[in-house]
């Protein structure tokens, strides 16, 4: 698989999805949000992946959407809505997905990291949402997902002010995970992908959709989607596996059955 605006690496279970516009600080163009949206459909349908990383390098996550094309797109622009549909589609990655943070994440880039299940950020990540500035709001998720992740004040400020922070303050609002060395952070993520990957895959899965299910539903509603999913994994070979190796004091073998 290869894609001209992000870098595939598959590494054993873990595959890393390096944005790769370093002339544009990785801006999320239309070309861009379609080929890592594909790349990462590509890599959730792959059996042997599992685990996807999403970075931008070193010097840069992502600036945000592309500026100079989305000045020339009006409301009804069919790439504009496709571009959103691309996007969308990045949401629905049914295998974890770690954002691995360096340098600038503003508006979209922001939203990319917000979106993904775990963020490890190096201490030269920064973190907003600075869309208000060009006289529009975030679009791709970013008044919900960061009103719940940070709360309405935190969240209302950073919108309104589309005020840039760095990784220490990301970090004491729960924004992300960890702060790391500049040097350690793909490792970090690395680290974290590695030990997600030797779990049950379908374990896994349904743990990721619990969790996110809680942002959509009542307590109830998700209680009541965690029982049966609790339940479901009672049908799956690695459950037995993972019991009868506990029993008999061995390190267990799933193979995602
Ligand atoms: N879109 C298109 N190009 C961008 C870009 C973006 N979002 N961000 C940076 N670039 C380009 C610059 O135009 C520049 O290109 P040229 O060399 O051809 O002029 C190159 O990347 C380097 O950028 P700077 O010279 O500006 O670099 P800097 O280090 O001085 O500043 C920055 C870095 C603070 C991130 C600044 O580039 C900036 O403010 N970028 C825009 C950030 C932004 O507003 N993001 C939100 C976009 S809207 C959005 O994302 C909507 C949505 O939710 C869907």
């Amino acid at each position: 698989m290869t894609y001209e605006n992000v870098i595939v690496e598959k590494d054993g279970p873990l595959a890393v999805v390096t944005l790769n516009r370093p002339q544009a600080l990785n801006a999320l163009s239309y070309a861009l949000v379609k080929d890592l949206s594909l790349a990462m459909q590509e890599l959730d349908g792959d059996a042997e992946v599992r685990v996807i990383i999403v970075t931008g390098g070193e010097k840069v996550f992502a600036a945000g959407a592309d500026i100079k094309e989305m000045a020339e797109r009006g409301p009804f622009d069919e790439r504009l809505h496709e571009r959103l549909h691309y996007r969308d589609l990045i949401n629905k990655i049914s295998k974890p997905v770690i954002a691995a943070v360096s340098g600038f994440a503003l508006g979209g880039g922001c939203e990319l990291a917000m979106s993904c299940d775990i963020i490890i950020a190096s201490e030269t990540a920064r973190f907003g949402q600075p869309e208000v500035n060009l006289g529009i709001i975030p679009g791709s998720g970013g008044t919900q997902r960061l009103t719940r992740l940070v709360g309405k004040h935190r969240a209302m400020e950073l919108i309104l002010t589309g005020d840039i922070i760095g990784a220490a303050d990301a970090e004491r609002l729960g924004l992300v995970n960890r702060v790391v060395p500049v040097e350690l952070f793909l490792e970090e993520a690395k680290s974290v992908a590695k030990k997600i990957a030797a779990k049950p895959p379908l374990a896994i899965k349904a743990a990721k959709e619990a969790v996110l299910k809680s942002a959509n539903t009542s307590l109830d509603e998700g209680l009541e989607f965690e029982r049966k999913s609790f339940y479901l994994l009672f049908a799956s070979e690695d459950r037995a596996e993972g019991m009868k190796a506990f029993l008999e004091k061995r390190k267990a073998e799933f193979k995602g059955k």
